[in-house]
């Protein structure tokens, strides 16, 4: 099936919650329907710009989008391959993400759990390279399927192709805009391992058992107490990527900050996380008009009701200007301007 609007409001589909519309809005629920979209637009000669979302969690609007927004609502989570020691699953590019992990937790398949509750859809899911508590999705996927723009032809894509690292692949990168992705495969494990030892996720799990559904929940309760919901206040998670440094800069940083947080990188470069250097600059808690900084985690940028991206674009302007100013840093937006 496909379904076209016109003149279409983008607000149920960008997680900032900006009121913004689209000229045309084309869904599509199977890879078919997706290669006659793209073939027919090659055939009417359409030039308007394209452009593919998931569900809006990663995105800024800075106004009205000119052109066609497609989304896929292609559906599914079927078992391709299993062994005794794990299973191979591919998944509809259109389904939620954190559906998939209930599916995972619930046929006690391991290696999604830590992912629990991150906002979007499993095509996105390949294209950010999602993760946290220790865990990037990158470790999961064995393939990718998706649709060249330019000949609706159908690939598969290994996963070792993707180039991935932290919240990078070729499809925000080399090969933006090339493919659009139908379905990815996950390999997840059928024996019990579980990694906790992600800051304070080992705490909250005290006194309880380990399982699949424990893990779930006590990441959910981390997330929930200091990331905002979404549907009670515009956001898109963390707003920026954690810079990766050399580590000669990070030892002069520690030497004048002795309690900065870092995770181990490699031998020549560790991370520092931008939340932390932020709410060092004071921003945490603090507004700019009708955008702010939220209080209880700094690298999420909020709309605290009725905002347009440019205020959004702007507050984080004033925030990387800072963060180089004091620690001598650029950071980078992890959410996508458009
Ligand atoms: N910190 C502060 N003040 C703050 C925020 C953080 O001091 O306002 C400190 C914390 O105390 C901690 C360190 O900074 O020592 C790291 O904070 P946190 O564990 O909250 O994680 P993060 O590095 O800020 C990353 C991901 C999140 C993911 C968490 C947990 C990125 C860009 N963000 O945040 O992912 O949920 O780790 O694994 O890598 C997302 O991408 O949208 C997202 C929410």
């Amino acid at each position: 099936m496909i379904y076209r609007y016109t003149d279409y409001s983008l607000l149920p589909h960008n997680t900032f919650g900006m009121d913004v519309k689209a000229d045309s809005f084309v869904e599509y629920t199977s890879v078919d329907d997706l290669c006659r979209i793209l073939d027919e637009r090659r055939q009417a000669g359409a030039s308007d710009p394209l452009l593919c979302i998931g569900g809006g969690s990663n995105l800024l609007f800075s106004g009205d989008f000119r052109g066609t927004v497609l989304h896929s609502a292609i559906r599914g989570i079927a078992v391709m391959r299993e062994d005794e020691h794990a299973v191979w699953v591919k998944v509809g590019a259109g389904e939620v993400w954190d559906d998939f992990v209930a599916h995972c937790v619930a046929h006690s398949w391991y290696g999604a759990e830590n992912l629990s509750a991150i906002p979007g859809e499993v095509g996105a899911s390949a294209v950010q390279n999602i993760g946290a508590y220790g865990a990037e999705v990158k470790d999961l996927i064995t393939e990718v399927e998706a649709v060249d723009v330019a000949t609706s032809e159908v690939v598969r894509i290994p996963a070792a192709d993707c180039r991935y690292a932290y919240r990078q692949s070729i499809f925000k990168n080399e090969w933006k805009g090339r493919f659009i992705i139908t379905a990815v495969t996950y390999r997840l494990g059928k024996t019990p391992v579980f990694h906790i030892d992600y800051g304070n996720l080992r705490e909250e799990l005290s006194g309880r058992e380990l399982t699949l559904q424990a893990v779930r929940e006590a990441v959910r309760r981390i997330r929930d107490s200091k990331l905002p919901d979404p549907r009670k206040q515009g956001n898109a998670g963390s707003f920026f990527m954690n810079p990766v440094v050399e580590r000669s800069l990070f030892e002069q940083l520690r030497g004048q900050y002795p309690s900065m947080p870092y995770y181990e990188v490699d031998a020549a470069h560790v991370k520092i996380p931008a939340g932390w250097m932020i709410d060092r600059c004071g921003w945490k808690g603090r507004s700019l008009g009708r955008v702010g900084v939220h209080d209880r985690q700094a690298l999420v940028l909020v709309n605290r009701g009725g905002a347009t991206g440019p205020e959004i674009m702007a507050l984080a302007a004033a925030v990387q200007r800072d963060v180089k100013a004091r620690f001598g840093i650029d950071i980078h937006p992890e959410v996508n301007y458009i």
